[in-house]
């Protein structure tokens, strides 16, 4: 508020309940009143690792999180299909993705946000996650007919690391040369944020430079598969968190290592 960081939104100061425990995003193709669960995922949104330093845009996301069958079921009849009878009931029926931000809380879900859109960089690992059918599934979204379930069954884990500039969030360093990709893409797939082609050299160009993602039958082989490639990348200053779905690999192995499919 004294630097008026963010403009004039620092002029006020808006007081809100405080929400305590583990923030998860959960997806949902919507077709008027009908609701069909994706898996759900962890952003992870502080800069450094243990939910430290200062907010950024995403440092990671792991997927799938998993949702016991009494908290999925309020999520999607106390959150989800609410939701989107209320569109109805305005006249405006829904129909696309989307994206709730909850915040599991002791009393329950509750809602931080909505967005009508796959989040950023949730999206990078639960795309991934979807069966071949997912093209098919929007298709017959976009023509109004019922989500077929059986498009939408899920397999396996992801888990992508954010390569970040020096500096970032604050103020990101950029031009700088990024080497290692080939190596790194051979066990991983690598999304492109902030990156730039300078006379042919692919160079740093925002704060969130690469996603490096990593796939498995479970989170923890897909940490491993993640963070071996993200060790393989390198450009000065590149930072990153070293426990993206750290949280989650202990809750499924807690739940002995079954990662539980996210659809209904
Ligand atoms: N990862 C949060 C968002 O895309 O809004």
């Amino acid at each position: 508020m004294v630097y008026r960081a963010f403009g004039d939104a620092g002029r006020r100061v808006v007081i809100e309940e405080r929400l305590e425990g583990d923030e998860v995003s959960v997806f949902a193709l919507v077709d008027g009143e009908a609701v069909a669960l994706l898996p759900a995922a962890q952003d992870h949104k502080r800069a450094h690792d243990g939910d430290q330093g200062p907010n950024t845009g995403g440092m990671g996301a792991a997927a799938p999180v998993p949702l016991d069958g009494d908290l999925r079921e309020r999520i999607v009849s106390e959150i989800l299909e609410p939701t989107a009878r209320a569109m109805c009931a305005e006249g405006s029926p829904y129909r696309g993705v989307l994206f709730a931000g909850l915040m599991l809380t002791r009393d329950g879900p509750k809602v931080l946000e909505f967005n009508c859109r796959l989040g950023d960089p949730e999206a990078q690992v639960v795309l991934l996650l979807l069966s071949a059918g997912l093209p098919d599934a929007f298709a017959a979204l976009r023509e109004g007919r019922l989500v077929p379930d059986s498009l939408l069954d899920v397999s396996g884990a992801a888990v992508g690391v954010v390569l970040a500039s020096r500096g970032y969030p604050e103020r990101s360093e950029t031009g700088v040369p990024i080497f290692g990709l080939e190596q790194a893409a051979g066990g991983a797939l690598i999304f492109h944020s902030g990156t730039t082609l300078r006379d042919g050299t692919l160079t740093t160009g925002g704060g969130r430079v690469l996603t490096v993602v990593g796939q498995g039958g479970t989170l923890g082989e897909a940490r491993a598969r993640a963070y071996d490639a993200a060790g393989r990348v390198r450009f000065d200053g590149m930072q990153y968190r070293r426990d993206i779905g750290a949280r989650l690999e202990a809750v499924a192995q807690a739940h002995s290592t079954a990662v539980p499919a996210g659809r209904r």
